[in-house]
């Protein structure tokens, strides 16, 4: 498995496949002056799966695919064939904010996906329409729904907790995971890209210290879970008797940077080292030039022995050259 400088084994990378989506959730994407990737400067099926292939050879394991929203790709399902079919790939999983689930769920399961994170940020449909702004609850919970039915399980749900908007709504996500086998977590707003998204997550940021205080308030203490992956972003608790996890991914409050395990692959080929700073890799530039197996193994081992730590969300610094869609998460 590679290690970076700092010791960190990181077998886990992330694939952003394009970065349109067809919401615009307040922190993430505005309404207006957005450019998205031309079709030629994202990596093809092929080319990803070259990549993956190169990945696995040097020890990775773990791959999610991301967007902006992977599910607007019309070759999605080409793209989870090819690379379940890779041999010595482990988890295959992706990251949607499932409106397009009802139609996709059942074929992305017979294409080789393994798991879905869905995207959610309230069970309040006026709520949801205010902050991820052009969808519908009834829409992404029909997607939920064909996940779950298409076996496309542990479903887990992420949610972003923003003042003023689904703050004080958390409880009920979080009642969720009492009947339900599923993991409910909340993310802590982070400022990327430094436009107005950015402006707006650092106005509108929560600690999810008190988003817990939130929940335990209205459904009783939380005991801490033990996940079973040592890597695990999230801080992982279960409400009495609950079937299912609420996790905490904070960030800002308390930084996971010593046990990060991720590389990331933008939607038009650069391996971005780190979320939240700026570092990149090119590896399209060397596939296009007629680069093989070897020669992104090699790049992304350079990559791996490259990756930062820390961050500076705290004087409200990160990447600046990309935001959220462009990377995912
Ligand atoms: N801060 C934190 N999380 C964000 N996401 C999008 N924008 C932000 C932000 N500003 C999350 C969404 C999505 C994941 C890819 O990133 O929840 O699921
Ligand atoms: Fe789309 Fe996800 Fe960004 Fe919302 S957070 S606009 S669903 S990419």
């Amino acid at each position: 498995m590679p290690r970076d400088s700092f010791n960190r084994e990181i077998d886990y990378l992330r694939i952003s496949v394009i970065d349109n989506c067809n919401l615009r959730c307040v922190y993430c994407m505005p309404l207006d002056g957005l450019r998205f990737l031309p079709k030629d400067e994202l990596l093809t099926p092929a080319e990803i799966e070259l990549v993956v292939r190169a990945a696995v050879s040097v020890g990775f394991r773990k791959f999610r695919l991301t967007g902006g929203e992977p599910t607007l790709r019309a070759d999605l399902l080409e793209i989870v064939e090819r690379l379940a079919a890779v041999p010595g790939l482990g988890d295959l999983a992706l990251t949607t904010n499932g409106l397009l689930l009802p139609r996709l769920a059942m074929p992305l399961k017979e294409a080789g996906l393994k798991r879905i994170n869905v995207h959610l940020d309230s069970l309040n449909p006026a709520t949801v329409e205010r902050q991820m702004r052009w969808g519908s609850f009834e829409r992404v919970w029909e997607g939920i729904m064909a996940a779950e039915a298409a076996g496309l399980v542990p479903i887990k749900l992420n949610s972003v907790v923003a003042a003023g908007y689904n703050e004080a709504e958390v409880m009920d996500l979080a009642r969720l995971t009492i009947e339900r086998d599923w993991h409910v977590r909340w993310i802590e707003l982070m400022p990327l890209g430094g436009g107005k998204c950015a402006t707006l997550s650092i106005k509108r940021y929560v600690s999810n210290i008190e988003t817990r205080r939130r929940i335990e308030a209205a459904l009783g203490p939380m005991v801490e879970h033990e996940s079973n992956n040592p890597y695990d972003e999230a801080r992982n608790f279960k409400l009495p008797g609950a079937r299912g996890v609420i996790g905490f991914i904070s960030p800002v409050s308390e930084p996971y940077c010593a046990t990060c395990n991720r590389m990331r692959l933008t939607a038009d080929g650069k391996f971005h080292l780190c979320l939240l700073n700026d570092d990149e890799m090119d590896v399209r530039k060397a596939i296009r030039g007629g680069g093989g197996m070897e020669a992104v193994a090699r790049i992304l081992v350079r990559a791996v022995e490259l990756k930062p730590t820390g961050h500076h969300l705290l004087e409200g610094r990160s990447t600046r050259e990309r935001s959220m869609y462009q990377i995912g998460g």
